[in-house]
């Protein structure tokens, strides 16, 4: 039983593996957070609250006279609202028929429902009956009719919980939200600390940890989609905390839209955290009756550092939000033509990139954008879903078979929310754009977007692409999205439901998804969003992997999915090997770094193979090869990070089997250095008692530590587990800029003694 109540209903404690949650309405039905953190028993923990009188901070009219010590300003609360007492920042603003903007919750009821709540046309966590359990916890507001339920999802092994909110008008009169948040959380104590992931275009995902000070702190989006700027997850955690050691709370929204996740330190040192659909774009009118759903967060807590806190994000998304065929089964390696032609290719050309790649074990052939409509490069034809036969010299039909007859899949590259000003179906269609009546709407890469919020578009995308594939063998699909969104308007909506646009087109892209997976679920989809623009769990669930960055070179790479490797499992995390010098940075790094650091990815391949030597083909045999071995390994394995990339000389990172026979370990010289001091790695998730075989490099032939290194053990003797975790290893030394070397280790019982 993970979910606990008390006697009278009113004391809610929520019990994972390693966790402890609780909740309680108080005499006033005021719903107070009272503990999330390290497991513990189901007492009351408010009563080791203390109250104060915190002066300018008021009181509720049933409490004024009798005791100035209760303000909902200082309570630590379950679920906020605005206007009425509690001047930190908010979960719930709405506007009444009166324009007024107060809102109280409170407590009215709960249930317990089995298995884990569904969210109708958003993305949520799913699990089997036996799995989880809900909670639903109904707050109203006794003069509108206003009621928030929250919703729990307790999945008790995965030390998860997830939080969702659905808000109902039960009054007559029109109540406007103008702020609408899926979650609050209060702690009564600590610092804190948090880690955002920023970036921009072709360098997402940087790691910040930054105290939280008195004041807000925030992240967010209003672009429209998640965004490559912030990322819709973070992690609070405390002062001390590292890989392995520490408290740490982390924050995954399911949600590929406009979010903000807000921090306050308050006045008595007091942290809250709010997270949810970013206000500045959204106002949502509920006549009587009527009902909205706010998006899912998933939480998780860790008393043993943020690796810990990581690895139970890899296992839920993979496991519990990703969701089809793809999900378990190996997907292909792939070969994508963008950085070998751009828009400079014919079929034939296309073809032979796809029969080269066969004979070096590559099994996806991916054509990218420029095959359709009269898309010579990014200025027009995007809306127009015809191939352009005249370019691949034969239909798609004949093209894709002809791919598929050298024994090669055959994947494209669609970006069906986008729309050129040079295309027929803007011609036909203006009114399908976004933007302003009576303004020209912003152009960015040279294109405008679609508005997925009208039905009409979403029907007809849905069409377009089901008649595109009909009769043809396509197996992968890329979803891309190459700008933000601006100039937000619907000619669907009337003026005052136009802040309703922002969510409802994330609601109409939710929608052609689930209808094209659910139509076509052979197909393996990837997104993107120009790079990680929407790398985020609300499109993991709708595709499992997601292209990660535009920037392909191998060593910004490392930072781009160091910085996703906290939030995000490596099988969602779309890679290639590309060229060198890299088209982005001009770096050249050696082919077996890129293999390495494709490998902790989805990995695939993006270049021209006619330019590489004899050499190089086989280096790519042996190292498709060597995922192909490891594969479950890799993409279902724990991760560790050991080293970061962000300080030192050298980016470790360690991928163990759960049982702990066997693990990868990846090192990348980041930084080379004349005379750098060794890197060691203290190996996590093995056997203490169990022995263990070093194995170098290539096919792993080699024993470890080999002739660069004038100590370790020598070839065919073991070492133990407990050895390793402990006194750990020594990654070689560099022998070219930007060395890489992968260390797999293999338990050999037949050798213990
Ligand atoms: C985006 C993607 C690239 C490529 C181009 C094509 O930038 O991230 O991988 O598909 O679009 O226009």
């Amino acid at each position: 039983m993970a979910i606990i109540a008390d006697d009278q209903g009113r004391i809610f404690t929520l019990q994972t593996k390693h966790s402890t949650y609780q909740m309680k309405a108080d005499a006033q039905n005021v719903l107070l957070h009272t503990y999330y953190g390290e497991k513990t028993d189901n007492s009351d923990k408010s009563l080791l609250f203390c109250r104060a009188d915190r002066g300018f901070s008021g009181n509720p009219y049933e409490m004024g006279m009798r005791d100035r010590t209760y303000s909902l300003d200082s309570l630590p609360q379950e679920y906020s609202s605005f206007g009425t007492g509690d001047y930190r920042i908010t979960s719930l603003r709405v506007q009444n028929k009166d324009g007024s903007q107060g809102a109280e919750l409170r407590y009215t009821g709960y249930q317990v429902q089995e298995g884990k709540y569904a969210i109708p046309d958003l993305p949520a966590v799913y699990a089997a009956n036996e799995e989880a359990e809900t909670l639903v916890i109904r707050l109203a507001d006794p003069y509108s009719g206003l009621e928030a339920e929250l919703y729990y999802g307790i999945l008790e092994e995965m030390d998860v919980i997830t939080r969702a909110v659905k808000i109902t008008n039960h009054g007559r009169d029109d109540i406007v939200l103008k702020k609408a948040a899926s979650m609050n959380l209060d702690w009564e104590y600590g610092d804190f600390q948090w880690l955002s992931f920023y970036g921009r275009h072709s360098m997402e995902m940087n790691l910040q940890r930054e105290t939280i000070h008195h004041g807000i702190q925030a992240v967010g989006s209003v672009r429209g989609a998640s965004s490559h700027q912030y990322n819709p997850f973070v992690i609070m955690c405390e002062k001390g905390a590292n890989e392995t050691m520490g408290s740490c709370y982390g924050f995954s929204f399911v949600y590929s839209g406009e979010f903000l996740i807000e921090a306050e330190k308050d006045q008595i040192d007091r942290t809250r955290l709010i997270c949810g659909i970013h206000p500045d774009n959204f106002s949502w009118i509920l006549q009587g009756g009527g009902t909205l759903w706010l998006p899912e967060v998933i939480m998780t807590y860790s008393g043993k550092g943020l690796g810990k806190l990581s690895r139970n994000f890899h296992k839920v998304l993979r496991e519990h939000i990703c969701r089809g065929k793809w999900k378990t089964m190996r997907r292909p390696i792939l070969i994508n033509n963008w950085e070998a032609t751009y828009f400079n290719f014919t079929g034939e050309k296309l073809i032979d990139i796809a029969k080269q790649a066969k004979e070096l074990g590559i099994e996806l052939f991916v054509m990218d954008d420029g095959w359709f409509g009269n898309r010579q490069d990014d200025s027009s034809g995007l809306g127009d879903w015809f191939p352009n036969e005249k370019k691949l010299g034969c239909t798609l039909k004949e093209l894709a078979e002809r791919i598929t007859a050298e024994g090669m899949r055959f994947g494209i590259w669609l970006e069906p929310e986008g729309i050129s000003e040079d295309s027929s179906l803007y011609r036909s269609h203006p009114d399908w754009v976004v933007g302003i009546p009576g303004r020209k709407p912003c152009l960015s890469r040279g294109q405008w977007v679609l508005d997925f919020s009208r039905k009409d578009v979403q029907d007809y995308i849905i069409k377009r692409i089901s008649e595109l594939f009909d009769g043809i063998p396509v197996s992968y699909v890329k979803w891309d999205c190459n700008r933000a969104i601006c100039d937000k308007f619907s000619g669907m909506l009337d003026g005052s439901r136009q802040g309703e646009f922002a969510h409802r087109y994330v609601l109409g892209l939710y929608r052609v998804l689930e209808e094209l997976t659910e139509k076509f679920p052979e197909i393996l989809f990837e997104g993107c969003g120009g790079g990680g623009g929407r790398f985020d769990a609300g499109m993991l669930y709708y595709m499992p992997q997601i292209w990660g960055s535009d920037t392909t070179d191998a060593v910004e790479r490392l930072s781009i999915q160091y910085g996703a490797s906290f939030g995000y499992p490596v099988s969602a995390m779309g890679t290639h090997v590309s060229t060198a010098p890299n088209h982005q940075t001009g770096r050249v790094v050696p082919l077996s770094t890129r293999g390495c650091v494709a490998m902790a990815g989805t990995f695939g391949y993006e270049l021209d193979l006619s330019g590489l030597t004899l050499e190089e083909k086989g280096e790519i045999k042996e190292q498709i090869g060597r995922f192909k071995k490891h594969y479950d390994l890799i993409q279902r394995g724990d991760y560790y990070r050991i080293t970061s990339p962000l300080e030192g000389t050298c980016t470790v990172w360690e991928i163990a089997d759960p049982s702990g026979k066997e693990a990868l370990v990846s090192a990348v010289y980041h930084h080379v250095q004349a005379n750098p001091v060794p890197v060691r790695v203290k190996v996590q998730g093995l056997k203490d008692e169990a022995v263990y075989q070093l194995l170098l490099n290539e096919d792993f032939k080699e024993t470890y530590p080999d002739r660069r290194l004038p100590y370790g053990f020598g070839p065919g003797e073991v070492i133990s587990g407990a050895a390793l975790r402990q006194f750990g290893f020594l990654v070689p030394e560099a022998v070219n800029g930007f060395q890489a070397w992968q260390i797999y280790i293999k338990e050999c019982p037949e050798l213990g003694s």
